[in-house]
């Protein structure tokens, strides 16, 4: 049973009980259905409350139905609701803690609505490309007004009711409960008040109007053109609580039914879907049970205060973590301890950080040249230069000072885990986080998974990457994990784009125009080039066959290593980020030309994005083959979250699924034979061929 009944004096409970947010999946929808109608047909019931079992009224649908047959099994939310108002008897919500999506339209159908504070109300469909479609748009506009209402819905952020119970002339809430606890007792005392009050209020028949009319609507369109620049569902939202003020209210509910599930059907929405279950689904580790043990975290250090130490600690001080860095300079210190504190002040003046805030993290910083001083943290994070023997000697003192239990990990963004981990005597309790730059915005977590990296390790690091609120994605140990494994591919097609024709701001533009935050050599600039450079000269010694082109080292020869030396792929206005293109640098593209022998081509936009993304494509299916990383949507998170891939199309994954891997596969066939890349890379990967041939996808 998802809703368990009780009867409590004359009045009914229906609790729905569906954890952890009480989804309103067919067993809820059914028992909801069932209680309503066992209470419609006691006489000894003259009044019927609604609410939530546990730490929520009710999320709305139900994750877990998604995709699935249930979810369009009867009843359906609208039948449910429809039952609701047909209810001979008054039907109360009591609200508390989360009333979200289709959780709030099932509480908008009840006669009442009461809440205790703090209840977190939203309509958040926009965010997976959808508009509410169970009367949200129709019935939220005429509860708490059209401006409040289309700003909760075109935003998908939530209020709490204390807010909407303070606006004047809402009739969202009838009442706020004085307290979380009083709740039960009293929407009971509630529901008996109004036991015989007729008629039953229905928000449906509540006028829906806006002063100025099709000016605002208007205006509001105006307002979510930014918005709506990839996404179809905002400007919808507009057109659908539009609907609400202009004709009778079942009219407006066939109009949000059609634009739904008109947006259902789009690629748009299916990204965010993907995208939604993908980001649930990354925190789970197949071998790695929900129940497995903890270690406690409660002090963390790091070692290595420059660009990565610094902002890696500022995630833990800003979750409430003490942090002790541990440099081998006192100037290093120094200067790291200024970088943080500047980043604060940063915030603090842009009003995103009070001077308490500021000064409590502050407080929780502190630093050190001695191992001896760490000994007692839970969790140390080592981020001190890329080199092994540096690494080595970081870790064996690591291994001789640390508490047992402590957990190791390593920030390396290209060295072998499983080879740090040889440096100590506890394997184990070795692990690799590879946080993004910068490390204290990037979202991205890559958790790397060495060979013998305990379970309990991987628990504890998955759990405090949310508390730290990064998306942790699990990675194998390879050479550049999951992201930058696959960038180097695409790194090369853009090099290769070069010398046959491109100019760094034709690949660019291109890529941007697909959706990307930054096309790739924008990127390297704002990088350092330099960074490409130095694996470059590495993979020369250990991969010596890899074709790719030589512009990017001839950039570095030039000493262009990007912003930071005024000029990279571009030009750049001393202290300015704007990219100029440089003439220079075409010459010297020019001239790699004509010493290859190359005819320049013009080059369609078309071939550009598809030889960027394919070739991420390509290196994903081979990552996934090798285990890497344990399903598709973990390498669009990785994408999304970590490399400005752009969200309306899903990850590189979810777009080729998108696009028919078939058409994949064909389009990597036609650039095999062009003999200025490399045909080997393009044979597409056992897994991609296979998928493509079975008419199936990646996900
Ligand atoms: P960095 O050069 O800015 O900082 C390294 C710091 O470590 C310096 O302050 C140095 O004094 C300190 N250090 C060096 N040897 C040490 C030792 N034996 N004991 C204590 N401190 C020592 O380097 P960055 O960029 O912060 O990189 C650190 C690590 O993070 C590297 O493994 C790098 O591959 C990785 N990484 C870097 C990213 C980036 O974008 N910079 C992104 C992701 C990972």
């Amino acid at each position: 049973m998802s809703a368990d009944y009780q009867v409590h004096g004359s009045v009914a409970v229906i609790t729905m009980a569906n954890p952890p947010v009480n989804g309103l999946g067919l067993a809820t929808r059914q028992g909801l259905v069932d209680g309503l109608l066992r209470a419609d047909a006691d006489a000894a019931v003259s009044a019927i409350v609604i609410t939530g079992a546990g730490s929520a009224f009710s999320g709305g649908a139900d994750i877990n139905e998604f995709g699935t047959d249930k979810s369009a099994q009867e009843p359906h939310l609208l039948s449910v609701i429809a039952v609701i108002e047909n209810s001979s008897k008054p039907v109360v919500a009591a609200l508390h803690s989360v009333a979200m999506g289709g959780g709030l339209e099932l509480a908008l159908g009840c006669h009442y609505r009461i809440a205790a504070p703090s209840c977190r109300i939203a309509l958040p469909e926009v965010k997976l490309g959808l508009i509410p479609g169970a009367g949200g748009t129709q019935r939220l506009p005429r509860a708490l007004g059209v401006e409040a209402a289309l700003n909760l819905i075109v935003s998908g952020e939530s209020v709490n009711s204390e807010m909407i119970g303070a606006l004047p002339g809402q009739k969202l809430l009838d009442k706020l409960s004085t307290s979380a606890q009083a709740l039960a007792a009293e929407a009971l005392a509630f529901a008996q008040g109004v036991a015989a009050a007729r008629p039953l209020p229905l928000v449906r028949n509540l006028p829906c109007r806006h002063p100025e009319g099709q000016a605002y609507f208007q205006f509001a369109r105006n307002m979510v053109k930014g918005m709506s620049r990839n996404f179809p569902a905002p400007a919808l939202c507009v057109d659908a609580v539009e609907a609400a003020t202009r004709g009778p209210f079942a009219d407006g509910m066939q109009i949000e039914r059609a634009i739904f599930m008109k947006l259902m059907q789009t690629p748009e929405s299916r990204a965010l879907r993907h995208l939604f279950m993908a980001e649930r689904a990354a925190s789970k580790i197949p071998d790695v049970p929900s129940d497995t043990p903890r270690r406690d975290i409660r002090a963390v250090a790091v070692i290595g205060a420059g660009t990565m130490g610094g902002g890696i600690a500022m995630n833990f001080l800003n979750a409430g973590l003490p942090v002790k860095i541990l440099e081998m300079k006192p100037q290093a210190l120094e200067r790291g301890l200024a970088t943080i504190g500047k980043n604060y002040e940063a915030q603090v003046k842009k009003g995103k950080l009070t001077q308490d805030k500021y000064q409590q993290r502050m407080a929780l910083l502190s630093t050190t040249l001695d191992y001896a001083d760490i000994r007692d943290a839970d969790l140390v994070i080592e981020a001190v230069f890329e080199d092994l023997g540096v690494k080595e000697s970081v870790f064996r003192q690591l291994d001789a000072q640390m508490k047992p239990g402590a957990i190791l990990a390593s920030n390396t963004s290209t060295l072998d885990i499983d080879k740090i981990a040889t440096f100590t005597g506890r394997p184990q309790d070795v692990v690799g986080m590879h946080f993004f730059s910068p490390a204290n915005v990037m979202k991205l977590l890559e958790v790397v998974r060495g060979k013998a990296t305990a379970k309990d390790v991987l628990a504890t690091v998955m759990a405090i990457a949310k508390k730290i609120r990064k998306t942790a994605v699990v990675a194998g140990v390879c050479d550049g994990f999951i992201g930058n494994r696959m960038i180097e591919q695409y790194s090369r097609q853009a090099g290769f784009l070069l010398d046959e024709g491109c100019t760094p701001e034709q690949v660019d533009k291109a890529i941007e125009k697909f959706g990307f935050a930054m096309g790739p050599f924008r990127m390297g600039d704002l990088a350092g080039n330099d960074i490409g450079w130095a694996i470059r000269k590495r993979r020369a010694v250990e991969r010596a066959e890899m074709k790719y082109s030589r512009t990017s080292d001839k950039l570095c020869e030039l000493g262009r290593f990007g912003q930071k030396t005024a000029a990279g792929w571009y030009d750049y206005q001393a202290g300015k980020r704007d990219a100029i293109a440089s003439a220079l640098v075409h010459r010297m593209i020019e001239e790699h030309r004509q010493q290859l022998g190359i005819t320049p081509r013009k080059i369609a936009d078309e071939e550009i994005v598809q030889r960027l993304v394919f070739a991420l494509v390509n290196e994903g299916a081979r990552i996934l083959e090798d285990g890497i990383a344990s399903k598709s949507g973990d390498i669009d998170m990785v994408y999304i979250t970590g490399y400005g891939f752009p969200m309306h199309r899903g990850g590189p994954m979810r777009y080729a699924s998108e696009l028919g891997l078939f058409n994949v596969v064909q389009a990597m066939g036609r650039f095999a034979r062009n003999p200025h890349d490399d045909a080997a890379f393009w044979q597409p990967a056992p897994l991609l061929a296979r998928l493509a041939a079975q008419g199936k996808t990646f996900n």
